[in-house]
């Protein structure tokens, strides 16, 4: 089995520290990578993070985790609230699956209030700011050893 965690991003997450800082905090994705890896290193896995701006290429890399990672913690930014395409991606998937907000966007307007991504997550945190990632990564750890 692969011991590679796929963490993904979608749109203006590569802004992630500069971006509305007052919603999403000063941390970037460079810090999300190395919290990840403090969780998943002793347990000996690795972080394998992607961010990207289009739909069709975390489409891309849903599928290529279907060959190269044993779990997907996913955070699509805005396409979470609008993208059937990367929830049929994602059933296709067969490792667990958690989705992570770093926002508390029940607490945002309502259109950010649903999510298609929940239709296949294994579990969902929001509000954790970029602590979610790293709950999310030690809870598919807890999942894939069986504890
Ligand atoms: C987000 C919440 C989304 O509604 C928003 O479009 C984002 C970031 C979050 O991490 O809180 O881009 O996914």
């Amino acid at each position: 089995m692969s011991k590679t965690i796929y963490v993904l991003n979608g749109p203006n997450l590569n802004l992630l520290g500069k971006r509305e800082p007052e919603i999403y905090g000063s941390d970037t994705l460079a810090d999300v990578t190395r919290i990840c890896t403090d969780v998943a290193a002793p347990a000996g896995f690795e972080i394998a993070l992607f961010q990207s701006n289009h739909e069709g290429e975390i489409v891309d890399q849903i599928h290529a985790a279907r060959e190269n990672a044993c779990a997907i913690v996913i955070n699509p930014g805005a396409y979470t609230h609008t993208s059937v395409a990367i929830l049929d991606a994602l059933n296709t998937f067969e490792g667990p699956v958690f989705e992570c907000h770093i926002s508390n966007v029940h607490k945002r307007e309502a259109f950010r209030h649903h999510s298609y991504v929940s239709l296949r997550a294994d579990g969902v945190l929001v509000g954790f700011g970029i602590e979610g990632y790293a709950l999310a990564t030690r809870r598919v750890i807890s999942l894939l050893k069986g504890v």
